[in-house]
C-alpha cells in the first residue's frame, strides 16, 4: 500500500475517525487543520537552530502525513545500496539503536528492506532514543503496528525519552547487542548541544561490537546537518570502516512514484496545495560504515 495512504489511515486511527473524504467530513476538517499546522512546522525548521513543535499534537501528525513518506524512501535507498554491499542481516535477530527516531519511517524502511533482502532475519528489536519519545510512540505504533505482508520479521520496540545531549541515555541503552545504529533526519536540531551529542555518539560507537553497521543520513540542502555529518565522521574515522565516507558526494533520490500514492483528501482538504506541495526529490547525503 502507498505510504502515504497508510499515513492517513494511521492518522484517522489516531484521530478517532473514519476514512470518509466527502467535504465537510470529519477526516477532511482533520486534514484542513494539520495543513496549518504543517506550516508552523516548516516555520520551525526555518530558524537558524530548527526548533519544530514536536510537543503539539497536530505539528505532530503534520510530520507524519508531510514527511513519513519521503523519509522512508530515502531510507529504503540508503538501505538498498547497503544491501548490495550486504552490510545487514545474517542471523535470525537484529537489534537496532535508533537515535532520534521520531515516528520510525527507517523502522518501516528496514523492516520492507529485511523482507525483501533478508529472510534470515525473523525478529527486529528496535531500541529508540528521542526527546518526544512518549509522544511519537502511539504514532509508531499506528504506522508499523500492521505491517505490509506476514512474510517481515516481528517487531519489537522499546522507546526511550532522552536529550542526546545528555549523555545518561549511554547507561539506557544495551548496546553490546547492537548491530545497526540509525541517526536519520536529526542532525540538524542541534545548536550548541552539538559537542557533547556528538561526543555520546562516538562513546556509543566505541562500545560496539564489531561488525556492527552505523549509518547516519540527512538532507543536503541542510548547511547544519551536513556539517555535522562531517564533523562526526572525521571522529569516526579511526572506530570505522567506511562503506560511504562523510566526504562523499550527495545523492539524489528520484522519488516520483511517491505522489501517485497520494490520497485525494489530502489536496481537496487543503493539507497539500499548490503551494504546499509534497516532497518529491531528496538529495541526501549519508555515512556508513563497519565497526572496526
Ligand atoms: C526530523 S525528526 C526525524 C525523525 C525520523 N528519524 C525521520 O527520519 O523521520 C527529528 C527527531 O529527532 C529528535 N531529536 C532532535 N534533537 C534531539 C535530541 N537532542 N535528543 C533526542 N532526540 C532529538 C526529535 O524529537 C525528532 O523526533
Amino acid at each position: 500500500m502507498a505510504s502515504y495512504r497508510k499515513a492517513l489511515r494511521a492518522a484517522c486511527r489516531i484521530w478517532g475517525v473514519d476514512d470518509d473524504p466527502e467535504p465537510g467530513s470529519t477526516m477532511m476538517q482533520h486534514l484542513a487543520r494539520v495543513g496549518s499546522a504543517a506550516a508552523t512546522l516548516s516555520r520551525g525548521y526555518n530558524q537558524p537552530t530548527p526548533q519544530p513543535p514536536y510537543d503539539d499534537a497536530d505539528a505532530r501528525a503534520a510530520y507524519v502525513l508531510r514527511y513519513f513518506t519521503p523519509y522512508r524512501r530515502m531510507a529504503e535507498s540508503i538501505l538498498g545500496d547497503l544491501g548490495r554491499a550486504r552490510l545487514l542481516g545474517g542471523s535470525p535477530a537484529l537489534d537496532v539503536c535508533v537515535l532520534g527516531m521520531g515516528p520510525g519511517p527507517e523502522i518501516a524502511a528496514l523492516r520492507s528492506h529485511l523482507e525483501y533482502r533478508h529472510r534470515e532475519v525473523t525478529t527486529l528489536r528496535i531500541q529508540a532514543i528521542d526527546r518526544h519519545a512518549d509522544a511519537w510512540k502511539q504514532w509508531f505504533t499506528a504506522l508499523l503496528d500492521e505491517p505490509e505482508s506476514s512474510r517481515g520479521p516481528s517487531l519489537t520496540a522499546r522507546h526511550m525519552k532522552a536529550d542526546l545531549a545528555d549523555g545518561a541515555w549511554i547507561h539506557e541503552l544495551d548496546s553490546n547487542e547492537c548491530r545497526v545504529v540509525l541517526a536519520m533526519n536529526m542532525l540538524n536540531e542541534f545548536g550548541s548541544s552539538w559537542p557533547k551529542a556528538r561526543e555520546h555518539f562516538v562513546d556509543l560507537v566505541t562500545g560496539l561490537q564489531q561488525g556492527a553497521v552505523v549509518i547516519v543520513g540527512d538532507q543536503y540542502r541542510s548547511q547544519q546537518a551536513v556539517g555535522h555529518l562531517s564533523n562526526l565522521g572525521e571522529h569516526l574515522d579511526d572506530l570505522l570502516e567506511w562503506h560511504r565516507h562523510p566526504n562523499d558526494p550527495a545523492k539524489d533520490w528520484a522519488a516520483h512514484d511517491q505522489l501517485n500514492g497520494i490520497p485525494e483528501a489530502m489536496w481537496t482538504s487543503g493539507f497539500f496545495s499548490p503551494d504546499r506541495r509534497p516532497r518529491t526529490l531528496l538529495p541526501t547525503k549519508y555515512i556508513a560504515g563497519v565497526r572496526r
